[in-house]
């Protein structure tokens, strides 16, 4: 397998849930290179995240807006990055729904800005061994009945304000390959969980809500099925396919981990229950049928064959693992948790930059 090698890594979103589990991976492991973290800090980016790994010799932080051209090109030119990994993002489906405006100025805009910062600096050495990688979602394929796969070759068929405005962003990087010749990869993932996730989405907002003895609430009928990956087996998947992937090809990244939402609120309440000594059934109760989503997808269900046969990748974390892995953060990490609802974490960073 070829495995490139790169100087200056630039993250985007590298304060959100995924990137700082990557960051803090790449910071770690790549001692050698320069890891830049460019992140807006929206309501979903939290310096805490990285609280850990902030003081390191080759960590570095800029609070920049993604569509903000000024701004992103100089970062592009005072840190020279040769691979971008681009996952400044907003993610909240249920959010683009309110807002899609929103997503699209952000997930599109954003994206076709910092291909195009890529391609100016990357240009004048006619694009020699560097890399545009963008973490995308398996939403973009839209939804599958009760069998059946995404594949990578899938039509894409977005079908919320959310997964339409990725798509885009997946089709503006690939047009930057066919026109410029860009190089670029994308992967496609299912469902992440694990320490760190903005309790917006269900994970750690049913956990949250059972430490508050709060009510559960599931969408619709709870039928849908999601394909649930732990956050770290991702961050490995992108760190083979950066290093090892195939140029202008995508990749699809899943758990085969399908479940209906209702059997992971279910398993979520048992073994928080088994956790606290309480009967099991006793978190059940909390359990509460909601109006559904607008326009919910049915299923996800991803075929990783080619990242498995192409660069060995497959999850190491099974979902009853990696929920009690999870479970047990959130539980130690209460005060991460208390900040994020009462809005405290945003102080963080105004004191140590002395800014709002
Ligand atoms: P997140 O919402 O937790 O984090 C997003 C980060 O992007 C935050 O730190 C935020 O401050 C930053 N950001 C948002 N708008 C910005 C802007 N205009 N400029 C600069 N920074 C900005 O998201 P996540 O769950 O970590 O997802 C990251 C990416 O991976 C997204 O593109 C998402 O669509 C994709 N993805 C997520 C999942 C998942 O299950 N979470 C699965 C597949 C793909
Ligand atoms: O598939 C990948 C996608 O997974 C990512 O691209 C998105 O960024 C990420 O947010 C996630 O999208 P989902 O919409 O699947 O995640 P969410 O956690 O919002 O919801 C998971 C499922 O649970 C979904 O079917 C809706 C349902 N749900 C969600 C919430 C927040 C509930 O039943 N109740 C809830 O309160």
């Amino acid at each position: 397998m070829n495995s490139r090698r790169y100087n200056t890594i630039l993250i985007t979103g590298g304060a959100g849930f995924i990137g700082n589990h990557l960051t803090r991976h790449l910071v770690i492991k790549y001692p050698d290179s320069k890891i830049v973290n460019l992140d807006k800090l929206t309501y979903a980016g939290n310096l805490e995240n990285l609280l850990d790994v902030e003081d390191r010799s080759n960590y570095h932080f800029e609070r920049v807006c993604i569509t903000d051209e000024v701004e992103t090109q100089r970062v592009f030119q005072q840190h020279r990055p040769d691979l971008v990994i681009h996952l400044a993002a907003e993610s909240h489906v249920d959010r683009s729904i309110v807002s899609p405006l929103e997503f699209v100025h952000t997930n599109t805009v954003g994206t076709a800005n910092l291909l195009n910062q890529a391609k100016k600096l990357w240009q004048e050495d006619g694009f020699q061994d560097e890399l545009f990688y963008h973490v995308s979602t398996d939403e973009v394929y839209g939804s599958l009945g009760p069998s059946g796969y995404l594949y990578e070759a899938t039509k894409y068929d977005p079908r919320s304000p959310y997964s339409a405005s990725n798509a885009a962003a997946d089709h503006l990087v690939m047009a930057y390959y066919h026109t410029f010749q860009m190089p670029v990869i994308i992967s496609n993932c299912s469902n992440n969980y694990g320490p760190y996730q903005f309790p917006e989405k269900l994970i750690p907002l049913i956990i949250n809500n059972i430490r508050h003895q709060r009510p559960l609430p599931v969408y619709g009928d709870g039928s849908n099925v999601r394909d649930w990956l732990y956050v770290t087996d991702h961050v490995e998947a992108i760190d083979l396919a950066v290093h090892g992937g195939v140029i202008g090809e995508t990749y699809n990244i899943g758990g085969h981990n399908e479940h209906k939402n209702l059997t992971i609120v279910e398993t979520l309440c048992d073994q928080i229950d088994v956790k606290l000594n309480n009967p099991v059934g006793t978190s059940r109760k909390l359990i509460t049928f909601v109006k559904d989503r607008l326009g919910h997808d049915q299923r996800y269900a991803i075929d990783a064959a080619k990242i498995n046969s192409e660069l060995g990748w497959s999850p190491s974390i099974n979902l009853r693992e990696g929920l009690s892995l999870t479970i047990d953060w959130y539980f130690e990490n209460a005060t991460w948790l208390q900040n994020i609802t009462s809005g405290a974490y945003k102080e963080y960073y105004r004191k140590m930059y002395k800014v709002e």
